[in-house]
C-alpha cells in the first residue's frame, strides 16, 4: 500500500477518472484530496471515492507529495501562480496532465527547480482505456518516474517519451485520434446505411468491428499490415475496397492529418506558454 499523499488541482472528468482508477488499484482514499472551484464535483467525488475535498489550492499543494494539475490549459498558469510558494517549500512531484503546457513554461510560473512529469492522456482514460505519454524533466527521480507511472497507468496504457518536443505529435496522434476513429465509425455507419442496412444493425456492425480489430491487433504479435493482407483474400470483397482507399489518397490524407495536428499543437503551446 502506498504511503505517498496525492493532491488533484481540478477535480473534472480527468481527476474522477484518475481517482477512480487509483482508488480500485488499492490507493487509499485518505491520501487523496483534491480541490475544485465549484462545491458540486467535490461533493460527488468525496460521496463516491471517500476523498477528501477542499477549495484552497495552496494548502492541498502544501500537504502533498505528488501535485495532479487536472486543470484545463488556459487556467494553468494561475493555478501554477497560486501553488508556487507550496511548491517552492515542499518540493512534491508535479504531474500536470494539461494539453499543451510545455514542462519548461510550468517549472517557470512554479518558481523553478521542480521535478515535473508531463503527460498527454485522451478521452478513453474516461472509461480506463486511454493511452498516455509522459515525459520527465531532469528533476524527477527514478521513484517518481515510477509513482507518475503509477498514477497515470491507472487509466489505460503509459508509454514515456524521451523528448518532450515529440508531445506535439503525441497530441496529433493519440491526443486527437479517438476523434479519427469516431470519424471512420460515422462513415462506415452512413455507407452501410446507404447500401440497406438498418441505422442499428449498421452501428452495431461498426462499433463491434472497431473494437474486434483492436483488440486483435492489440494481442497479436503480427502488425498491421500482417493482419490486413492476411483477411484481404486475392480477388476478393476486401481488396477491392481497399484498392479504392488507396486510390483515392488515404495514406496521404491521414499523414496530412497529422502534420496539421502537430503544428496546430506547436502553436497553442506557444499561446498558452506566453
Ligand atoms: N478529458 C480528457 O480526456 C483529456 C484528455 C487529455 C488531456 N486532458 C487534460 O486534462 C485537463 C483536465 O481536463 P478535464 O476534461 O478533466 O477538464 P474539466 O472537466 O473541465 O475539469 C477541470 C476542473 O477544474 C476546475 N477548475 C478551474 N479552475 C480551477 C482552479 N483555479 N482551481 C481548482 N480547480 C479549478 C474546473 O472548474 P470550472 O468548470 O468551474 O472551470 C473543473 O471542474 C485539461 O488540462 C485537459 O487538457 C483531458
Amino acid at each position: 500500500m502506498t504511503t505517498h499523499t496525492i493532491s488533484f488541482i481540478g477535480g473534472g472528468n480527468m481527476a474522477h477518472s484518475l481517482i477512480g482508477g487509483l482508488i480500485a488499484d488499492g490507493w487509499p482514499a485518505a491520501h487523496i484530496h483534491v480541490t475544485d472551484t465549484k462545491p458540486e464535483p467535490l461533493a460527488h467525488l468525496a460521496e463516491r471515492f471517500g476523498v477528501a475535498t477542499g477549495s484552497d489550492n495552496s494548502a492541498a499543494a502544501s500537504g502533498a507529495d505528488v501535485v495532479v494539475l487536472a486543470v484545463k490549459p488556459q487556467v494553468m498558469h494561475t493555478v501554477a501562480s497560486e501553488i508556487a510558494s507550496a511548491a517552492q517549500t515542499r518540493h512534491p512531484l508535479i504531474i500536470s496532465i494539461a494539453a499543451g503546457i510545455r514542462s519548461a513554461d510550468l517549472d517557470r510560473w512554479l518558481g523553478g527547480n521542480n521535478a515535473i512529469v508531463r503527460c498527454m492522456p485522451n478521452t478513453p482514460a474516461l472509461v480506463q482505456s486511454g493511452a498516455t505519454a509522459l515525459f520527465a524533466n531532469t528533476r524527477v527521480g527514478d521513484e517518481q518516474r515510477d509513482l507518475a507511472e503509477s498514477i497515470l497507468r491507472a487509466v489505460g496504457l503509459t508509454l514515456w517519451l524521451n523528448d518532450e518536443a515529440l508531445m506535439d505529435a503525441v497530441t496529433a496522434l493519440s491526443g486527437s485520434g479517438p476523434a479519427y476513429f469516431f470519424l471512420i465509425m460515422e462513415a462506415l455507419q452512413a455507407a452501410g446505411v446507404q447500401l440497406g442496412l438498418p441505422e442499428q444493425t449498421a452501428q452495431l456492425l461498426t462499433l463491434q468491428t472497431a473494437f474486434g480489430a483492436a483488440k486483435m491487433a492489440l494481442e497479436s504479435n503480427e502488425d498491421a499490415a500482417t493482419l490486413r493482407q492476411r483477411v484481404t483474400s486475392p480477388g476478393g470483397t476486401t481488396e477491392r475496397a481497399l484498392r479504392v482507399l488507396d486510390d483515392g489518397g488515404l495514406r496521404e490524407l491521414v499523414a496530412r492529418a497529422l502534420t496539421a495536428a502537430r503544428d496546430r499543437s506547436r502553436e497553442l503551446a506557444d499561446q498558452l506558454g506566453n
